[in-house]
């Protein structure tokens, strides 16, 4: 796991991992961590570290720590819940970040697992991020962004590298005029405030779990997606969970042979959020091939703008 929101740490390892970590630094100036830092040989497995990267600045009793060729300025603390923090203390955040980051997946043997991105300190720092990870791995497990600031461009080309992130999340804001072209075939999609989203985005997703809130998908277009699902286009669709214009169900399901879901049936589907959900209402649709789905929605005159529809 790497972070780069200034106000969180890089890295948050159990002590244990932390120590395996440290006992792979050159250490042989630097015995003050085993004193210091990991007291004797029983490291208690549930308590923890955190190591973060902060810019170059006056740093009072901080030690150098030789990592590659460099040394790097650090200190170390012990907070009140008895959690370790290591700072490491850069020129560029980013560079540190870089640095520090390989240095420990290569001790731990392990690839990055994910990112939390936001580019608070370079406005093209996403990209670069994932770029850079994408380096020396094929693939990276999830990235979440939460981003308020970040400019159009530079979310479109986030969204152009997209698809090698198994599960990718966006929260954020974007002009009034985003709109942008691209393709996801991976995992799972979560998109926030995804006003710009239109029924081009949708048949260009391909994936288990599709989520677009916050977005002005008209009746209309949800019906012609559920067509192409229909023929097959989206074969790997589990769970599409859309907020849209005001549902009008005569629009969405016409034309697909929708019919209610039997009476006094019930069905259990595992969610985004791997719990076990149970329903028994809505309206079922199948592909032509048979494969069935349920559009969870209790019918009647309910004013809806949640879309959701589970495949089984
Ligand atoms: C360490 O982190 C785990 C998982 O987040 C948490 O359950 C545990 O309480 C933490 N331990 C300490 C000592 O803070
Ligand atoms: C996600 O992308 C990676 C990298 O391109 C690929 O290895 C992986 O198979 C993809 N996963 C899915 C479910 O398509
Ligand atoms: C989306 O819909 C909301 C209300 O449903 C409206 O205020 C907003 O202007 C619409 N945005 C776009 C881009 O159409
Ligand atoms: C129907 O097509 C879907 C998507 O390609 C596939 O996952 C499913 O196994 C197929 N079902 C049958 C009964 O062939
Ligand atoms: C999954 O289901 C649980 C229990 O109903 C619910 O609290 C949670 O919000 C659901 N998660 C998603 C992503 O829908």
């Amino acid at each position: 796991m790497i972070q780069i929101m200034s106000t969180f740490p890089l890295f948050r390892l159990p002590l244990v991992a932390l120590a395996v970590v440290i006992s792979h630094f050159n250490l042989n100036h630097f015995d003050f961590f085993h004193e210091d830092l990991l007291p004797g040989e029983n490291l208690d497995e549930k308590q923890n570290s955190s190591i973060s990267i902060e810019r170059k600045g006056n740093f009072p009793g901080a030690r150098s720590l030789k990592i590659g060729d460099a040394l790097v300025p650090m200190s170390n603390s012990l907070d009140k819940y008895g959690e370790i923090e290591l700072r490491f203390y850069f020129e560029d955040v980013f560079d540190g970040l870089k640095t520090i980051s390989r240095y420990i997946c290569s001790f731990l043997e392990n690839p990055v697992y994910g990112l939390m991105l936001s580019s608070d300190s370079h406005p093209d720092q996403i990209r670069r991020t994932i770029d850079w990870a994408l380096s020396f791995q094929k693939s990276i497990k999830m990235c979440y962004i939460e981003d308020y600031k970040i400019s159009d461009d530079h979310f479109r080309n986030v969204l152009d590298v997209c698809n090698s992130v198994n599960k990718f999340y966006f929260y954020g804001k974007l002009s009034p005029e985003f709109g942008h072209q691209f393709a996801f075939e991976n995992d799972s999609i979560f998109l926030r405030h995804a006003f710009w989203v239109n029924l081009d985005n949708l048949l260009k997703i391909n994936c288990r779990i599709c989520t677009i809130w916050g977005s002005n998908l008209t009746n209309l277009e949800v019906n012609q997606y559920l067509k192409h699902w229909k023929t097959g286009k989206f074969p790997k669709l589990k769970i599409a969970d859309f907020e849209m214009e005001d549902i009008n169900l005569e629009v969405l399901l016409a034309d697909l042979n929708a019919v209610k879901f039997p009476e006094g049936k019930e069905r259990t589907f595992r969610n985004a959020s791997n719990r076990d959900v149970t329903i028994d209402y809505g309206f079922d649709i199948r592909m032509d091939n048979g494969t069935l789905a349920t559009i969870v929605h209790k019918g009647g005159n309910i004013i809806s703008k949640w879309f959701y529809m589970v495949v089984w």
